[in-house]
């Protein structure tokens, strides 16, 4: 009868299962009332009563092996049945899944770049609030209460102080601002450009929007020059547009700066022949800049006859326009990815 053991357990090691059917014959073979081993248990009434014990023991144990092995078998096959089901049918001949990335807004890309060139010659970056009073956004910069030039920039206001009208909230019209606050808390030398949102009402068209983006810059020291103020937006061109790009500087006015000009650059869709972009003149302007005016530096507490300094200002979407020839002020504000996508990995 050992002898019987001993094969049982090796036919059970050597089993393999591999479906449904062969494992319900596993368990024919050897765990059912009519399997092999309840038949050996039936044999055991033969046995000499001293041997049965042990002969038991030896059977149990055997009982038991038939059982793991039948569980281990039973869930190997489950697993495969359940893997089967849910798992499709892999189509090795389909093109994969499209792995879409995320891509730079074409502002943020520009806004970047002109960053880096000024934050390379010394500027560092500084910020300030889009809600504004009508002191910082104007009166600190020279505008007058009812002055003409305040119809330069329609402008949106949040609240009215009858009892003070330069603590009127407004959205800030122009990045500005960062100049008054920069100023009042900081002592020179401040070399800063001042990223940022600004908002004028105005109806929605190609070519204008009711916000935008600046990046102004500003450098206040001892000695600074017209000169500086000429060699640093010399240097931006430079490093932003296409080489043998021409820059011009035209005589122009803002009250916050004395004497001011507007910068322009010759037509980079164009190449300065004359198109629409450019109104067939060859030149487009990209800034606003001058020489701080002496009454705007005293304003914010810093003394005018120690200290000079230049700002400019230029458009954010302006630039990225003349870069990537964007026509229609709109497209930055609608997410069409088709218009985004074509900014991918630049
Ligand atoms: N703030 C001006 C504008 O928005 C631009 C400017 C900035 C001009 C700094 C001169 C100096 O039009």
């Amino acid at each position: 009868m050992l002898e019987n053991v001993k094969a049982i357990y090796e036919e059970i090691n050597q089993y393999n299962v591999a479906s449904k059917e062969e494992l319900e014959q596993f368990r024919m073979r050897f765990i059912s009332r009519k399997g092999v081993i309840t038949e050996l248990f039936d044999g055991l009434k033969t046995v000499p009563a001293d041997d049965r014990r042990a002969l038991g023991q030896e059977l149990n144990g055997l009982k038991n092996f038939a059982q793991e092995r039948f569980d281990l078998f039973s869930q190997q096959v489950e697993e495969q049945q359940t893997s089967a089901n849910s798992a499709p049918p892999v189509d090795l001949t389909l093109p994969t899944i499209p792995n879409l990335t995320g891509t730079q807004h074409p502002l943020s890309l520009v806004r970047q770049r002109i960053i880096q060139i000024f934050e390379r010659i010394g500027f560092n970056v500084a910020d300030g609030p889009e809600i504004e009073s009508d002191w910082y956004n104007f009166g600190a910069l020279n505008f007058p209460d009812n002055h003409p030039a305040r119809d330069m920039q329609d402008t949106f206001f949040v609240a009215k102080d009858s009892s003070n009208p330069s603590n009127d909230m407004l959205l800030r019209t122009h990045t500005s601002n960062v100049q008054i606050r920069l100023m009042e808390r900081q002592k020179p030398p401040i070399r800063s450009i001042m990223p940022g949102r600004v908002y004028r009402n105005e109806t929605i068209s190609a070519r204008a929007h009711c916000m935008f983006h600046q990046v102004e810059g500003i450098y206040i020291d001892r000695n600074v020059g017209f000169k500086d103020l000429k060699d640093t937006l010399y240097h931006f061109v430079k490093e932003m547009f296409e080489p043998g790009t021409q820059i011009r500087f035209r005589p122009s006015y803002f009250p916050f700066t004395e004497p001011s000009a507007e910068i322009d650059i010759s037509c980079q869709i164009c190449g300065g022949k004359g198109c629409n972009i450019c109104k067939h003149s060859g030149w487009v302007e990209i800034a606003g800049s001058g020489m701080v005016d002496p009454q705007v530096i005293a304003n914010c507490g810093i003394d005018p006859e120690e200290f000079t300094g230049f700002a400019f200002g230029m458009g954010i979407e302006r630039i990225t326009q003349l870069k990537y020839v964007v026509n229609d002020l709109r497209l930055y504000t609608e997410n069409d990815v088709r218009f985004l996508r074509q900014f991918e990995g630049l």
